[in-house]
């Protein structure tokens, strides 16, 4: 496979990164197939799709032909049999046995050369790789909230990853216009390990009541930030970023700068995960 022979992709779960990435990779030309194991879904998340591509048509981003273009070549797919592809993209939620689970399904649906690439943001790509009968074609390809807008991503190799599959990421990330860095497979990676401080921090001082977390998020911002941490862990969703703390965490052995905060585990428990629930740590 060459990132140049490239012209179909899946994209597996239709939440907030599987719908960005799906905009994205229609956007750039190639044909989406969409799956969510909630079909209904699968079929809301198109549907945004096409209102976010109205608003880029209304701010003179893009042309009507060219969102039209974009719409028409996303799919949604009900059976998972029917991603047969070149490429396939997983964005499901942070569990490691649902993510075996179904690249081991899509080994036995597509050929040797099909390249296969998870979003995970804190799994490790060596242990889900470990399934697999090629894991040379299996890399991780980390986007960021959201897709279509942030122009990095991390191409993260595990221990198993081929070296011509990271090469091939290099060309295909350039030609979805995003600028690539390599990551060896390592909790967290680059970005999202950094990045921890900025939310448990911002955790303890509001749950240490130093001040409230509005005040945290308008300090940030005039500090240079685009956002403060709890409108942006409003936006990730509140339970995939405990997630990803508590599952670094554990990787780092309970390294205590890494403890997951009582206060985003109660919203958890509430429900409340932020604007993909119309509540988190503010209203929607
Ligand atoms: N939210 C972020 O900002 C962000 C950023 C980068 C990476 N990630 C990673 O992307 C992945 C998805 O995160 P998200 O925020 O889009 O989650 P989300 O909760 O918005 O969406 C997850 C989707 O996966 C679907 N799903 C669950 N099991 C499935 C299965 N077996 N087959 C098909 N679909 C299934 C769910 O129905 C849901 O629609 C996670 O691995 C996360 O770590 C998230």
């Amino acid at each position: 496979m060459t990132a140049e022979s490239i012209k179909t992709i899946a994209v597996i779960g239709a939440g907030t990164m599987g719908q960005g990435i799906a905009q994205l990779m229609a956007s750039a030309g190639y044909t989406v197939m969409l799956y969510d194991v909630q079909s209904d879904l699968t079929r809301a998340a198109i549907a945004s799709i096409r209102k976010n591509l109205e608003v880029s048509v209304e701010k003179n981003k893009i042309t009507v032909e060219k969102k039209d273009e974009a719409i028409n070549r996303i799919e949604a797919v009900g059976d998972f049999r029917m991603l047969q592809v070149d490429l396939a993209i997983e964005a499901v939620i942070e569990k490691i046995d649902v993510k075996q689970k179904i690249f081991s399904e899509l080994e036995k649906i597509n050929g040797q050369d099909c390249i296969l690439l998870s979003n995970t943001s804190s799994i490790s790509i060596t242990q889900i790789a470990s399934v697999l009968k090629y894991p040379g074609r299996f890399a991780g390809l980390h986007f960021f909230n959201p897709a279509p807008v942030m122009k990095l991503v991390e191409i993260v190799k595990g221990v198993a990853t081929d070296e011509a599959t990271i090469e091939l990421l290099k060309e295909f990330s350039s030609r979805i216009s995003k600028s690539a860095v390599i990551a060896k497979d390592s909790p967290g990676f680059i970005v999202n390990r950094v990045a921890r401080h900025f939310y448990t921090e911002s955790l303890r001082i509001a749950e240490d009541n130093v001040t409230d977390f509005p005040t945290i998020d308008a300090l940030m911002k005039t500090s240079g930030f685009k956002m403060g941490p709890f409108e942006l862990m409003d936006l990730i969703g509140i339970d995939i970023n405990y997630s990803v703390t508590d599952a670094m965490f554990h990787a780092f052995h309970q390294e205590s700068k890494f403890r997951p905060s009582r206060l985003q585990q109660q919203k958890i428990e509430a429900g409340y995960l932020g604007r993909k629930s119309g509540k988190g740590f503010y209203e929607y």
